[in-house]
């Protein structure tokens, strides 16, 4: 069992490495910050202090710690659960922790689990290219017809309206940053966007020229064993 009063005996030494690790977070404005393995919540009330705009949340196991915690009056939401069944909400930007993994059995699995869990909105690599699905599809035992256009868009650009291309995200790739981001952080990127897609996609006479890629297949399944045929000797 944990005791708050004995623990926080040494709160100044215990301390230190928490401000070391903070020192080196550079996020300016997060959504949602979570203190893991809280303890008596002391530090976690300086994370609201340096982001107040934050939602702040302090999870540990121990409830003797959180009602240490919850006495602060803090402006953090305090919760005893065990950090192994915790799982980020999607606007959760920082995540911090201190001096609480080497007391969790599997903590290795646990910070892959968290860092998946955690994945940025914009995916990488999300589709492959046509000769990709076509391998893909003829392993699988298809009859694969496989292309790619490239249809060129002539994209009105009227001066008075946003950058064409923008608009155009707006409707697709754009929905997930959208979601992950607030107000103010998506206005900020939507204005670097904007910038970078008038130098990448000019304007001239009116109109954009929008190169718009797409794949396409065509597969016949039960056409063909899904392996060649062993060659008879
Ligand atoms: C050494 S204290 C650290 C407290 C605080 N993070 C700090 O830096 O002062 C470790 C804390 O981890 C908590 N803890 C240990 N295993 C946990 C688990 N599986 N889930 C949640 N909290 C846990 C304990 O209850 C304890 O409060």
């Amino acid at each position: 069992m944990w005791d708050p009063a004995t623990y926080l005996r040494y709160r100044d030494e215990r301390g230190r490495p928490f401000h070391d690790l903070l020192a080196r977070v550079p996020a300016e404005r997060p959504r949602a910050v979570v203190d893991l393995g809280c303890g008596p919540g002391t530090l976690t009330a300086s994370l609201a202090a340096r982001w107040p705009h934050a939602r702040v949340a302090g999870l540990d196991a121990s409830a003797e710690m959180i009602d240490r915690a919850v006495a602060l009056d803090a402006p953090v939401d305090f919760a005893v659960g065990d950090v192994r069944d915790w799982r980020p909400a999607p606007d959760v930007d920082v995540v911090v922790s201190n001096a609480l993994l080497q007391w969790v059995p599997g903590h290795r699995e646990l910070l892959t689990r968290w860092a998946a869990a955690l994945a940025p909105a914009l995916r990488e690599d999300p589709v492959d290219d046509a000769v990709g699905y076509a391998t893909l599809l003829t392993r699988a035992g298809c009859a694969v017809d496989a292309w790619e256009s490239t249809y060129v868009h002539l994209l009105p650009a009227p001066a008075d309206a946003d950058h064409p291309v923008l608009t155009w995200m707006e409707g697709t790739a754009l929905r997930p940053v959208r979601a992950a981001l607030d107000d103010a952080r998506w206005a900020d990127f939507r204005a670097q966007l904007a910038a970078r897609l008038a130098a990448a996609y000019p304007v001239r006479q009116g109109r954009v020229c929008f190169p718009f890629r797409r794949v396409f297949v065509v597969a016949r399944t039960g056409a063909r064993p899904p392996h060649p045929p062993e060659e008879s000797p």
